[in-house]
């Protein structure tokens, strides 16, 4: 049987607003394995980054329990929570958020080497296919914003996370750069044997992961395929 990458039980987040508490996160469970993907779709304002965040224990739980391989992030204290999240979390993001004082080569190596676990083999995979090679002396605003998500992506695969991460990852981009890259992350994700959980509002690219987890009134569906 597939490793079980990610288990999600019985979880709950509500937020204070001026206008009352609302419930965004209502008893939500859903299982991942290893090399898997699965896309979370939902309007706007129901919860996907909220539910990525709570995986990725930048947010605490009101209730319920996640396990990442086994282990229970709310055993965790903060410093070991962050430990666990730079070592096996791979985090992309809609807006890129690459650190603009450094250079693309160094973007990429970022958490390989805050983890002293660099991998040049890897590393150069990474950059060839996801055709970086030429721009690695570049500084990000240099690039457009398809290259600048290839470097999100090859940073947030670079140190072979059990666990990817995706917030609308293709959600700045047109939409031939957008299935190019799209592509590559869920081709990459399987290659490394991690299992990816992506955000977003597209339906065609919703419909290239393995399943699709709709988050309504707080609660998930159940896969659809
Ligand atoms: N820190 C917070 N404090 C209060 N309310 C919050 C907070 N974070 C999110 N919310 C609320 O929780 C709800 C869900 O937000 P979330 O960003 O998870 O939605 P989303 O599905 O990712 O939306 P989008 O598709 O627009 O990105 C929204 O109503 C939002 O206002
Ligand atoms: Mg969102």
């Amino acid at each position: 049987m597939a490793e079980e990458v990610l288990v999600v039980e019985d979880l709950c987040k509500a937020f204070e607003q001026p206008d009352g508490r609302l419930q965004v996160v209502d008893g939500v469970s859903f299982r991942m394995t290893a090399g898997k993907s699965a896309a979370l779709t939902g309007e706007s304002g129901s919860g996907k980054s909220t539910l990525l965040q709570l995986v990725a224990g930048l947010v605490q739980p009101d209730a319920g329990r996640i396990f990442i391989s086994g282990h229970h992030l709310g055993n965790m204290s903060d410093a070991a929570l962050a430990d666990f999240r730079r070592r096996h979390i791979g985090l992309i993001f809609q807006q890129f958020r690459l650190i603009m004082t450094l250079r693309v080569m160094d973007n990429i190596r970022l958490m390989a080497a805050l983890n002293q676990s660099v991998d040049p083999e890897h590393e150069a995979f990474l950059i060839e296919t996801l055709e970086l090679g030429d721009q690695l002396q570049k500084y990000p605003a240099q690039l457009s914003g398809g290259q600048q998500q290839r470097v999100g992506i090859a940073r947030a695969l670079n140190h072979k996370p059990l666990l990817i991460l995706a917030d609308e990852p293709t959600g700045s981009l047109d939409s031939n750069t957008s299935s190019t890259v799209s592509g590559l992350l869920i081709e990459l994700a399987a290659g490394t044997g991690a299992a990816l959980l992506t955000a977003t509002h597209s339906q065609p690219l919703a419909e290239t992961h393995n399943s699709i987890f709709r988050l309504q009134t707080g609660r998930l569906d159940m896969p659809t395929c």
